[in-house]
Order: C-alpha cells, then structure tokens, then sequence
C-alpha cells in the first residue's frame, strides 16, 4: 500500500513518525516494537529506494543512550539503550547510515528528549490510551478527571530527588523537522540531531508549575521508582540549532503547560 500511495502521489522526501513508543510494554513484548519499529521501516524504506524518493526524517528518542553518564548529552554519547524501544530505534538509524553508505539515502535522524504541550491554538495535542506521560497525568489531575498524580521515586540523586527530563515542546519539535528537509533540500549531509532545550525539570517541579498555570490544587502520591526511569535525560542541543539554525521559542515550562492545559480542558469539553 505504501508502495502504491508514493508511486501515486510523487515526493521528494518522507517523515516517519509511526512506532510504537511505550517503554514498559517494549519489555514485556519486544517482538511487536521490533516488527512494527523495525521491520515496517525496512519496507518502507524499500518503497522509498522502489520510487527513487532519497529523502528521511526519522523520529529517533533519547532512550538510545540508555543510563547516560553526563548531563547534558552530547549526540556522541556511548549508545547503549536499556529496553527494546531503545534498541529498536538504534537499530533504524543504524540502518539508516548503511543505506547512506550504500544506497545514497540522505537522512536525518532527530532524537527526541520529552515531546510536551500541544498545538498553541488547543485544537491539537496527545491523547494516548493508556496515558502513561507526566505532564497529561498531571494535567488530568488538576482537571479533576484523575484523583492525583503518582510520583514514581523521591530518592534519585537529584536537586529534589524526583527525575529530570527535558520538556520540548511539539511545535519547536515539528519546526525542526521543516529545517531538517530543508537543510537535505540544500545539499546539507544527514546525521544524527539532539531535540531538547539544554535545560532539564524535575518531577516535583512539573507538579508545582502545573499548580500555578491551572489555578488548581493537585494531590501528590508518592510510588516506588519505575523501572527503566534514568534519573536526568537533558540534551546538549547544540548541534541541531548550529546546523539547522533551529531555536525553541515556545519550550519554557508555563508555555508548555499553558498549551497542555487548553487542549486537556478542551478535550474533556469535547468528551463530556
Ligand atoms: N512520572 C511520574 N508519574 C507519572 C508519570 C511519569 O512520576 O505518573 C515521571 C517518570 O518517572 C519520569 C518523568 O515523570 O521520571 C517523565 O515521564 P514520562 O513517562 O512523561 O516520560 P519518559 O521520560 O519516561 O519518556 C520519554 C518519552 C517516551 C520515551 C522515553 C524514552 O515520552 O516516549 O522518554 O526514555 F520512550
């Protein structure tokens, strides 16, 4: 089918965004994250080669580098990913600089840290089911729909002892996408791209920004740690603002949830 819609509908290039993305569920069932994350983009890479289309973005993670040992990481950190999504997104870029060397596919590789927020104007943002991501959870319980919000650890070795992540939000992530195709449409070399601010939050920080931006109380229940949960994930994003002259402009922790929070009251709108 993909085969048939690029011989129908000619392109230059093509953005894969399709896998599947729960960490926990990569472990107990990995041969679905390696079908679906690996073999589904061997075929259609092979559409691509079919159509003469040699042109890739491909939605990478931060879960390649596994428990990192610095902070912020720099793209040639030692890959070593902890879980099967991991590995399976590893495994496509690994693919993907074969296919350079041999094929000539130009390709551009953007390793997400945590994609947040939601379309500014609240008509888009993320709904998954289950929801397992913080800021949605957090939301949800400002809302009222959920009790309270899990903390899962309170002993990492970190300013609070909660987890540090490194909040991007969707619309600075789609921007550098378009920056990326560009840069390939001018001749520039693929490669492998951080997407983060440099700039990491903590769980209880989260909540508390949450708190302010809503106006609501939110309950707090403290959990065991999760397993697999690095304590700090923050990029060094250098490279991808030098080369594609990419900046976040609307990634500070209240936009972020200003944004959130217009899509969760207008989706629960919506349901009710
Ligand atoms: N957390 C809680 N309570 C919750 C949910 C999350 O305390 O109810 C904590 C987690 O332990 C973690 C932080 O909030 O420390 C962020 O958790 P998310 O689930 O929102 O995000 P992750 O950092 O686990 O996941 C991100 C991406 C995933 C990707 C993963 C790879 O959102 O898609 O990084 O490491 F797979």
């Amino acid at each position: 089918a993909v085969g048939r819609l690029l011989e129908e509908h000619p392109c230059d290039a093509v953005m894969h965004f399709a896998s599947h993305i729960l960490v926990g569920e990569s472990v107990a069932d990995p041969a679905k994250y390696y079908a679906n994350n690996v073999g589904t983009t061997l075929a259609l890479l092979q559409a691509m080669r079919d159509a003469r289309i040699d042109r890739f973005i491909f939605s990478s993670t931060a879960a390649v580098y596994g428990v990192p040992s610095c902070s912020p990481i720099p793209e040639s950190h030692a890959l070593s990913p902890i879980n099967p999504y991991g590995q399976s997104k590893l495994m496509v870029e690994r693919i993907l600089a074969d296919y350079a060397a041999a094929y000539g596919l130009k390709s551009v590789c953007l390793r997400y840290f945590n994609a947040a927020g939601a379309d500014p104007d609240g008509e888009l943002g993320e709904r998954h089911d289950p929801e397992t991501h913080l800021i949605p959870l957090v939301l949800q319980a400002a809302s009222g729909r959920r009790a309270d919000i899990a903390v899962f650890g309170r002993d990492y070795p970190t300013r609070d002892g909660t987890c540090v992540r490194d909040y991007i939000h969707v619309t600075d992530l789609a921007e550098a996408h378009l920056l990326a195709l560009e840069h390939l449409a001018n001749g520039g070399v693929g490669g492998v791209f951080n997407l983060g601010t440099g700039i990491g939050y903590t769980v209880a920080e989260v909540i508390e920004a949450a708190r302010l931006v809503t106006g609501r109380p939110i309950a707090v229940r403290d959990e065991p740690r999760r397993l697999g949960d690095p304590p700090e994930l923050v990029a060094d994003p250098r490279l991808a603002m030098r080369t594609f002259g990419w900046q976040p402009r609307l990634s500070s922790l209240e936009t972020m949830l200003q944004h959130a929070w217009r899509w969760t009251l207008q989706a629960e709108r919506t349901a009710s």
